[in-house]
C-alpha cells in the first residue's frame, strides 16, 4: 500500500513537472532584437517582458530587426520616443520585422495572444 502510494506520487510529480515547463515557456514572452536587418548581427534577447508594459529600448541597443517568441505579439514604436497608443510595428511569431534600419525603434509594448500560439492569428 505504501509502495503504491509513493509510486502514485511519484507519477504524478512527474507527470505534472514536464507541463509546468511548457506553461512557463508558453507565457514568458521573449523580443530579440537584432542589430542589424535580417536577423544578423549580435543579437539582445529580452527574456520575461512584462506584458502590456511600455519597455524602452535601451540607448546603447540598435533595432534593425526583430522577432519575438510564440504566443505573442508586440507593437514597435519609432515614431515617438515611448510607446505611442497603437505602435507603429506589429512583430508576432510568423511576422517578424526584418528591416527596421531606417527608423530609430525607441520602445515597445507586447501582449500574449492566444490565438498566434501557432503562428496563426
Ligand atoms: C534581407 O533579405 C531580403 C530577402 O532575402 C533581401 O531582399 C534584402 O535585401 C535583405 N536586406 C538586407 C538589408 O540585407
Amino acid at each position: 500500500m505504501q509502495f503504491t502510494a509513493t509510486t502514485l506520487l511519484a507519477l504524478l510529480g512527474a507527470a505534472s513537472a514536464a507541463p509546468a515547463r511548457n506553461i512557463q515557456a508558453r507565457d514568458g514572452i521573449s523580443i530579440t532584437l537584432y542589430p542589424e536587418a535580417n536577423y544578423t548581427g549580435e543579437p539582445t534577447v529580452v527574456s520575461d517582458v512584462v506584458r502590456n508594459k511600455c519597455q524602452q529600448v535601451p540607448e546603447d541597443v540598435t533595432v534593425g530587426s526583430v522577432k519575438v517568441s510564440s504566443g505573442a505579439f508586440c507593437r514597435l514604436t519609432y515614431s515617438e520616443p515611448t510607446c505611442s497608443l497603437h505602435g507603429d510595428v506589429f512583430v508576432f511569431l510568423d511576422t517578424p520585422a526584418e528591416d527596421l534600419t531606417g527608423e530609430t525603434v525607441t520602445s515597445f509594448l507586447c501582449q500574449t495572444c492566444t490565438e498566434c500560439l501557432s503562428g496563426k492569428r
